[in-house]
């Protein structure tokens, strides 16, 4: 790690001198603060987003900093937050004036009284978020770190400068910010915000869904997101936001018959697929894919438990799920919708391995059939190592076959090749129930291998089709 207290080689972007000359032309004092310095010293890489904290007006000095930078870039200023923003080469940064109330950001009273450095960080979210350092004249450099968070940083503890109460009700998306880090930095929370957390749990129903699901996206984005899900779970704060993972919690036995708690095992597809892809959409959909085992939970005499449907029942939840936290219901959705639908397909497959089956696979799941079989492959949760090595084998199978059946047939995304104008043509046909007939039998007839993908074949088979409905041909 850096020297203990200074740490000018974090400043030596030029942009640093400037805004330091500008806070001096205005008098002013001004810090890097926040999320650049804390990942400066994990040397998580050099952030790109720099807040500056100025002890005076934020606003003032940034569009200081704008008259003393080449060309003189934009300064967006968000007054209701006493804010402002601007980009210098790739690197955007946002300014505040240092306050001594409440620092939220969604503030319904955003007239809050300018303070010092202190009574700023003091509001601000953890100890390793409320580290400055100095952009002062022989300061340059300097530290300022009232909470050690620079200890903390190095036991791995996320903990609020002030009491937790009072920090996150300030805004109680800091809940889940902590979380968030928690999550992403491998860092425990400390004890009494962890008893915080849970006693005011409910106050995250305040927050707004955006801020919500930008934290949640971030959980799943992290290199291990059942760390943050098992802390949603332990705060209480899981039934909140996302009931439908909470109802897949626990075990149901009747005359012995147990079925897996559905929770814990979703974590750890969540935590597999996290491994094998970056793509945020296939981790929720790994997140969501059995959430229709809850409401389709049956116990049978003869068979044990069942959740029959649940595949369905489960894509028609994540549209449910998506409204409600204001998500986007556009393709992203559709994809998680998707594979959630088709999650149980390749396993259906994967103990008889026909060509027909496989072709049929690829043709539904079209062009996201890798991305089925990360999700698939993820989901093979068993402690059993002889049953985990075979349906990996298994997968393997079907993956080769994929390819086999892809190179030869094209399925994927295929259209069938005859279109319904040319049925229409031969047949003299107006648009008819019968069209509809043709086309499917010819694209089923591909489907199951009793032709090829092929122009003639397929014209074939639609003459002989034609015939058994009784439709005559056009003879011109
Ligand atoms: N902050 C806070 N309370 C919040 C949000 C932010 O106190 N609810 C403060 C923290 O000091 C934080 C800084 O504002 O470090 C910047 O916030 P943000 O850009 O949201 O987060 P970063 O810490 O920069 O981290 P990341 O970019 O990973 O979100």
């Amino acid at each position: 790690m850096p020297n203990k207290h200074q740490y000018s080689q974090a400043l030596d972007h030029s942009v640093f001198r400037v805004i330091s000359k500008a806070a001096s032309n205005l008098k002013l004092e001004s810090y890097v603060i926040g999320g650049f310095v804390r990942d400066y010293i994990l040397q998580r890489g050099t952030a790109k987003d720099i807040d500056v904290v100025a002890v005076g007006s934020g606003i003032e000095l940034a569009k200081e900093v704008s008259k003393l930078l080449p060309k003189n870039p934009k300064v967006s200023i968000f007054k209701n937050y006493g804010t402002a923003m601007l980009k210098a080469d790739d690197i955007e940064l946002e300014f505040v004036g240092a306050r001594k109330e409440s620092y939220e950001e969604n503030s319904r009273n955003p007239a809050v009284e300018g303070g010092t450095l202190e009574d700023d960080q003091n509001r601000r979210d953890f100890t390793i978020n409320a580290m400055a350092i100095s952009l002062q004249g022989e300061n340059f450099g300097t530290l300022l770190d009232p909470f050690n968070g620079i200890q903390d940083l190095k036991d791995k503890i996320i903990r609020t400068p002030l009491e937790p109460g009072i920090t996150y009700s300030d805004d109680p998306l800091r809940m889940l910010r902590a979380i968030r880090f928690a999550t992403q930095l491998n860092f425990k929370i400390e004890e009494k915000s962890f008893e915080a957390i849970t006693e005011n749990a409910d106050r995250i129903k305040i927050i707004s869904k955006e801020r919500i699901v930008d934290e949640l996206h971030k959980i799943l984005a992290s290199p291990k997101p059942s760390i943050g899900f098992s802390i949603l779970n332990k705060t209480n704060l899981l039934p909140l936001i996302l009931p439908e993972l909470a109802a897949l919690k626990g075990v149901d036995d009747i005359e012995g018959q147990r079925h897996k708690d559905n929770f814990w095992h979703t974590l750890e597809v969540v935590d597999n697929i996290a491994k094998n892809t970056d793509n945020v959409w296939l981790r929720w959909a790994a997140l969501l894919h059995d959430v229709g085992k809850a409401p389709t939970k049956k116990f049978d005499k003869k068979v044990g438990w069942t959740f029959h449907g649940h595949e369905f029942v489960g894509s028609k939840m994540v549209y449910k799920l998506f409204r409600r936290l204001k998500m986007p219901l556009n393709e992203k959705m559709k994809f998680v919708q998707k594979m959630v639908f088709m999650s149980s397909r390749p396993i259906v497959i994967a103990s008889d391995v026909t060509d027909s089956a496989v072709r049929r696979l690829i043709f539904d799941a079209g062009e996201h059939i890798d991305d089925l079989m990360t999700l698939c492959e993820a989901d093979i949760t068993t402690k059993n190592p002889h049953k985990f090595k075979k349906y990996h084998n298994n997968f393997k199978l079907v993956r080769d076959k994929i390819i086999e059946v892809e190179a030869r047939d094209h399925v994927r995304n295929f259209e069938p090749p005859i279109s319904g104008e040319e049925i229409m043509k031969v047949y003299s046909l107006k648009p008819s129930r019968e069209i509809g007939i043709i086309k499917d039998a010819i694209k089923e007839a591909i489907l199951d291998g009793t032709i090829t993908n092929d122009y003639n074949e397929a014209y074939e088979f639609m003459l002989q089709k034609g015939k058994s409905l009784g439709l005559k041909i056009n003879t011109p």
